[in-house]
Order: C-alpha cells, then sequence, then structure tokens
C-alpha cells in the first residue's frame, strides 16, 4: 500500500430506474479505520458502495479516491479500493479453490498465501472448492481476494449477514485488525459486533442522518430518524429489530 487512505464524497446524488436512491451525499474520510454504514433495506448502502467503485455513475456529484477522480470510472476506482460483494448463503456449485479463486483474479501465488494468512484462512483449505467450505470460511476467503490487492480502501457489503454468531465475532476482529493500516467501509445491519472496531458511522437512508464517532452518530435519536419504531434502547445498548 502506497497511499494514504482517502475518500471525498461531493454532493452524489443517484437515480436508479427513475427513482432517487441517493440525494446529496457529502463525505470525507481520511486515514485507516473501520467506517461502519448502517441503513434499514433499501437505504441505499450497496448503491453507495456501487457509487464508489464507479459502478454506478451519480446523476451528480463527484466520488474522489486518494485525489482521483473516479467517477463513474470503475478501471480507475479499483486501483485504489477494492470491493467485497455481499455473497449468497450458499453457493453451491461454485468450482475454484481459494488458491484458483486468487490466481484467477491475477493474484500470484506468493501474494496469495499471505492474504489468505492475513484473513485467517488455514491452509489445508486452501485448495478444497469453495462450496465445501463454511459460510464463514468462503467469507474470509472473498476477504483475501480483496486484501491481496493491496488497495488502501476496502469495500465490504454487509460481510457478516451469511455467517452465525461465533464467525460473526471472529470476523469482525479480524476486520478489525485490517483496519489498522487500510480504510475499511462495512455496510452492516447489527452494529454490536463490529462497535469495538468502528471508528466511524455513517446512518444512511437515501441521504446521510448522522456521520460521526459511534458516541455521537449512533444515538438514539438518530438511530429512530433511520429506523423508526425498529430502533430500541436496551439499557445502554442500541438495538436495532429487523430481520438480519
Ligand atoms: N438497478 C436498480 N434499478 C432500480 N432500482 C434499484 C436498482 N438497484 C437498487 N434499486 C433500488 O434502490 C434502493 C436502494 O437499494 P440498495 O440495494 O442500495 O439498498 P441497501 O441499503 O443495500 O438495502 P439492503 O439492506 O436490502 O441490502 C432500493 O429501493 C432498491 O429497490
Ligand atoms: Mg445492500
Amino acid at each position: 500500500m502506497h497511499k494514504e487512505p482517502e475518500l471525498r464524497l461531493t454532493s452524489v446524488s443517484v437515480r436508479l430506474g427513475g427513482k432517487q436512491v441517493l440525494e446529496d451525499i457529502d463525505l470525507h474520510l481520511k486515514g485507516p479505520g473501520l467506517v461502519l454504514i448502517m441503513g434499514p433495506n433499501g437505504a441505499g448502502k450497496t448503491t453507495l458502495l456501487k457509487t464508489i467503485m464507479g459502478l454506478l455513475k451519480p446523476s451528480k456529484g463527484r466520488v474522489i479516491i486518494c485525489g482521483e477522480d473516479v467517477t463513474g470510472n470503475p478501471r480507475k476506482a479499483m486501483r485504489y479500493a477494492s470491493y467485497v460483494p455481499q455473497l449468497p448463503p450458499t453457493m453451491h456449485g461454485y468450482p475454484l479453490t481459494p488458491l484458483e479463486l486468487l490466481s484467477f483474479t491475477r493474484i500470484p501465488p506468493e501474494k496469495a498465501a499471505e492474504a489468505l494468512k492475513s484473513v485467517d484462512v488455514p491452509e489445508e483449505y486452501w485448495s478444497r472448492p469453495i462450496d465445501e467450505l463454511s459460510a464463514g470460511l468462503r467469507q474470509r476467503v472473498f476477504i483475501a481476494q480483496a486484501v491481496a490487492r493491496e488497495t488502501p480502501l476496502i469495500l465490504l457489503d454487509e460481510p457478516l449477514s451469511a455467517v452465525d454468531p461465533a464467525a460473526r465475532v471472529e470476523i469482525s476482529n479480524m476486520l478489525g485488525r485490517l483496519s489498522k493500516e487500510r480504510l475499511l467501509l462495512v455496510t452492516c445491519h447489527d452494529p454490536a459486533v463490529l462497535l469495538p472496531y468502528t471508528r466511524h458511522i455513517i446512518l444512511l437512508k437515501r441521504r446521510i442522518y448522522a456521520s460521526g464517532p459511534p458516541s455521537e452518530a449512533l444515538t438514539l435519536e438518530n438511530a429512530s430518524k433511520v429506523y423508526g419504531s425498529a430502533a430500541l434502547k436496551l439499557g445502554v445498548h442500541l438495538h436495532i429489530a429487523d430481520s438480519h
């Protein structure tokens, strides 16, 4: 990694199918750390990640990564950012092994090995078909693919949604470790497990309702604005009651 991570969005609005999905998103993040993006189903979280990756072109506004304008340009965005899309709950029939997946995406063998180690995939699984691995290991393999690209930013869409509670804790811990050197943007429906590693929270529902350190952004008042009555305060813990 050569560049200090930096992401700037200025007045980004996105329309999909005639509908305004993101509106006037302004954001500036600099330096490593884990940024949690929260919001209910349909809030625009995935749209935001795809827009940052240049895969969707905003109707207005610019996306700047590490000083370079990457708006609507995935090839440029990929120089600085890697994207781990949300995985399906099962991958029956997926034929590649972890090593094959990484080499297929042009990652040299020594870098692949280093990346798989860094996300705690034991070597005994490196040459087994991915569809035979547990959901937690599968998720780690796809994170390894991003880590191996050595970009200053990694975007992860719901990396905890397909995995069981024990794996959620372990993967959160691993993401916390990765965020020491990189800027990680992570969408997640349940903040509790990632919160200890989170530097910044964004509450999103078409526009940004709150953005800042968890203690400032994740208040019951702010959470109620995006989640309505699903935001519950249980003792000192804020709980979002939804289907995830
Ligand atoms: N290609 C598309 N064409 C039209 N509308 C779309 C398209 N993709 C997404 N949308 C709409 O944009 C809105 C935001 O979707 P998005 O997938 O970004 O939400 P999300 O916050 O990631 O939701 P979830 O928590 O379910 O993953 C939704 O209303 C969705 O129906
Ligand atoms: Mg989504």
